[in-house]
């Protein structure tokens, strides 16, 4: 039986807000925390307890944010710390916590702690960050200290002419990994980067990368499994090193541990659910929940992400039921999450985008989204089923570093026009700047997400006249209205729905998704329909009892077992 400890952050729905793509207030091209403010409502309305802000921190913007300069600035045309205060008050005020961006895996090279320790062999932080010599092949040629590959491709080492040595950045070689086995650079993270906005009032924290603080201190070659490059994958040899988890002790007991939060931890490449307990067993105070990605990761290719080999839908089932189950029976926790900033869109991922079955998508992936247990985020622009950018932008339209590198890389090792082709295939389906267009506000040019002349920062999404905010509000069917009354419904049935048991059911079929959620003498079961056209389903016979429809993503359904083309349902059962 789960432990079910109720803390306001177990039963909470999580809305993530991508600042660059939310709201512009002041016509510059670019999201600001103001604007934010001016959408709080919107958010509250939608029946969202926990904000989520991805980060806003100063930062030369080179990954987005996730490489900041000084964590206890904001990015100046976001706006101010004053504005963040505000932004604290505007969720309070309306019963809502806010949470943010932890990034304390590296800082931006231009973080002062960086530049002094950049600045000679002997600076007192030279030890925060990562720094080797380099090493030399037969033929006197300088090279890296090892071969890992970066998540943005290339090297994870730069060289650095003035002290004549690499330094690590598992990301871009402008975000340089700190050195988590330095006490005084922990201690300096802990102060800057958290307490610093604990104190005035967030709620806790998303945590980057949360496992990667700890690589160790040897640091191996990889294996290669990508021949013909030097450069390797090798996650399995940076990810949860060997202090991980003291790492995460003492965070809980330096900082969390004197105020009411909640941390929600990202836990790749952990495959195993024993090893992810580790991390969420209440016990053990490290976190309180993880984002493990392998829902996000289906259909991946096996040497990057980018070389895409798709999946059925029994895969996606099998990793929905693996990750629902893995808490039952112990103290942790887990979260339900099909977007965020990183990935695709889900109704063009996991469903379709066809315009004659986007709608139905957006609200079928609810009904399963809604129903499932642990925390629930939900990304901005999923309750109004934004869709993936169409298939004929080119590469030029994409802005984020990780495709542009990649496709960039695949050029350079001279990969022919099928190769390319297959890349851009992947980025149209994978890329994460899918997640980061302008929010869809309404039909006013740009989406209304601003009023600058020549546009945002990155190009709206063609669909916006179709799918936006304000056609949606009012039509008592929308997709948007859909999520409004699904998270509703997720709150007055939490026991069966946040916290039941679950068991799926057929688990071959192509076509059908069928599962239940079980709390003591209360059952759900949730069907549901991925393909394109009517699927009949069965009642699994160890199911008996009354069968009573409580909500259909189809209209004018007929209440046999045949769902329409991407339908969803949940009965009661008793
Ligand atoms: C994970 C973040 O979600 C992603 O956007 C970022 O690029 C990396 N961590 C590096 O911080």
């Amino acid at each position: 039986m789960t432990v079910t400890k109720r803390v306001w952050w177990k039963d909470g729905v999580v809305y993530q807000i991508y600042p660059a793509s939310f709201k512009d207030s002041n016509n510059d091209g670019l999201g600001d925390i103001p604007g934010i403010i001016s959408k709080i409502d919107y958010i509250k309305d939608l029946g969202i307890d926990i904000v989520w802000v991805s980060p806003m921190y100063d930062s030369p913007q080179h990954d987005m944010g996730y490489d900041i300069s000084n964590y206890e600035a904001v990015y100046a045309p976001y706006g101010t710390v004053a504005d963040m205060e505000e932004l604290i008050e505007a969720c309070h005020s309306r019963g809502m916590r806010l949470i943010l961006d932890l990034v304390i895996n590296h800082t931006s090279d231009e973080h002062k702690w960086f530049e002094e320790s950049r600045s000679s062999k002997d600076n007192l932080k030279r030890d925060w960050y990562i720094w080797r010599p380099a090493k030399y092949d037969k033929d006197g040629k300088r090279m890296p200290p090892n071969n890992w590959r970066s998540f943005f491709s290339g090297s994870t080492w730069e060289w650095d002419e003035h002290t004549q040595e690499y330094y690590l950045h598992l990301f871009a070689k402008q975000q340089p990994d700190l050195n988590w086995e330095n006490p005084e650079a922990r201690k300096a993270i802990y102060d800057s980067a958290m307490e610093f906005w604990l104190k005035k009032g967030v709620d806790g924290f998303r945590v980057d990368t949360v496992n990667m603080y700890s690589k160790g201190t040897s640091l191996p070659d990889a294996p290669i499994i990508d021949a013909g490059v030097f450069e390797q994958p090798a996650p399995g040899l940076f990810c949860n090193g060997p202090r991980m988890h003291e790492f995460l002790r003492e965070m809980n007991t330096q900082v969390l541990s004197k105020y009411d939060t909640m941390t929600v931890g990202e836990l790749p490449h952990t495959p195993d659910p024993a090893h992810v307990l580790r991390y969420v067993g209440s016990g053990d105070k490290q976190l309180d929940m993880v984002f493990q990605f392998d829902i996000v990761d289906l259909g991946i290719g096996k040497t990057h992400k980018y070389e895409y080999e798709g999946y059925q839908l029994p895969e996606l089932k099998q990793v929905v039921s693996k990750w629902q189950k893995f808490i039952e029976g112990s103290d942790g926790w887990t979260t339900a999450f099909c977007e965020n900033h990183d990935q695709g869109r889900s109704v063009s991922r996991f469903a379709s985008d066809a315009p004659e079955f986007r709608e139905r998508s957006s609200k079928m992936l609810a009904i399963m989204m809604c129903a499932m247990t642990g925390t629930l985020f939900v990304y901005q622009g999923q309750e109004i089923g934004m869709i993936n950018a169409p298939k004929d932008w080119p590469i030029e339209d994409y802005k984020d570093i990780e495709s542009i590198n990649y496709y960039n890389s695949v050029k350079a090792r001279g990969g022919d026009e099928k190769a390319l082709a297959h890349v851009m295939k992947s980025i149209q389906i994978l890329g994460r700047d899918h997640a980061r267009l302008p929010m869809q506000w309404d039909a006013s040019p740009y989406a209304g997400f601003t009023g600058k002349k020549d546009g945002a920062w990155m190009r709206t999404n063609d669909s916006y006249k179709e799918i936006n905010v304000a056609n949606q509000t009012e039509d008592p069917n929308s997709v948007l209205n859909f999520w409004r009354k699904m998270i509703k419904m997720r709150k007055e049935y939490r026991d069966v729905f946040i916290h039941g048991a679950f068991e799926g059911y057929d688990v071959e079929n192509r076509d059908t998704f069928v599962f239940s959620k079980t709390k003591g003498e209360s059952r759900v079961v949730v069907v549901l329909n991925f393909t394109g056209r009517e699927s009949g389903f069965e009642r699994p016979k160890e199911l008996g009892g009354k069968w009573e429809l409580l909500v259909s993503s189809a209209e004018g359904v007929d209440g046999t077992e045949r769902l329409g083309a991407y339908e969803g349902r949940i009965y009661t059962v008793n």
